[in-house]
């Protein structure tokens, strides 16, 4: 299977303008490129209707959605308005909106359901805080936020689910996790996705590592971590740096 690489640009892009000149110089820094990955960029929502992907090698996701499809829900994106784009793939979960939008695990299983109800494929984040890492609890977290992330998830829509490991003190701080960390803990959360559902599920799901990644470590997290890819940050806010991610592995 082809490994994923996954840019999130957060909140870092902020015009139209500036969202169309990036994405417009990967899509053809990454065209024509040999690439044993598959290229996934998640835009700002209101950007994605501006992002055309037409005879391009980049798949758009999106870096949230809400649970319901409509009603008065005010300042959330439907998992219907993001049909409406090209977007394939949807990032829930991620450590910034646990914290700053106070997301719980109940919260993050409804955006899964809606998201993979409505054909998208979802990228499910979950990772341990230092306090946690530090006081030995990050095994419990992470298997509290896979159990109940994937209640309501039978055994085929399990197949639209990826989940990016992203230990929370390696994010955006320029320490990124250590490799046999990493393989550590995809091990155990494959372990896990296997006790719920069957060793052929558990063999063919992705896990994904994110935090701090760069084109110097990139190569290690597939290679030695024996991950199925990548969930970008900072490095994929700069084209040539992620050009060179892609290359790199
Ligand atoms: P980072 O972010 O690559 O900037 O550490 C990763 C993420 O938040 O997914």
């Amino acid at each position: 299977m082809k490994k994923l690489i996954v840019g999130n640009w957060k909140m870092n892009v902020t015009s139209l303008a500036k969202t169309k000149k990036l994405f417009n110089s990967m899509k053809r820094k990454i065209k024509g490129l040999e690439r044993k990955a598959e290229i996934v960029i998640c835009s700002p929502s209101i950007y994605l209707p501006n992002l055309k992907t037409k005879n391009s090698d980049i798949i758009l996701g999106a870096q949230d959605i809400f649970w319901e499809n409509e009603g008065n829900f005010t300042g959330n994106i439907s998992p219907l308005m993001l049909k409406e784009t090209d977007c394939k793939y949807i990032i829930v979960g991620h450590s910034e909106r646990r914290k700053h939008n106070r997301e719980t695990n109940e919260m993050v299983a409804r955006k899964l359901k809606a998201a993979v109800s409505n054909g998208f494929k979802v990228i499910l984040c979950i990772g341990e805080t230092a306090i946690e890492k530090k006081t030995g609890q990050a095994l419990r977290i992470l298997n509290t936020q896979v159990s109940k992330a994937l209640r309501r998830i039978d055994d085929k829509e399990v197949k639209k689910v990826i989940i990016a490991y992203e230990p929370v003190w390696a994010i955006g701080t320029g320490k990124p996790c250590d490799v046999n960390v990493v393989l550590t803990q995809n091990l155990l959360i494959r372990g896990m996705i296997k006790k719920r559902y069957s060793s052929r599920v558990a063999q063919s799901f992705q896990i994904l590592y994110g935090g701090s990644v760069d084109h110097s470590n990139a190569k290690e997290y597939i290679d030695v971590a024996r991950t199925q890819g990548l969930l970008i940050g900072g490095a994929s806010l700069d084209s040539k740096e992620f050009i060179k991610i892609i290359k790199s592995i």
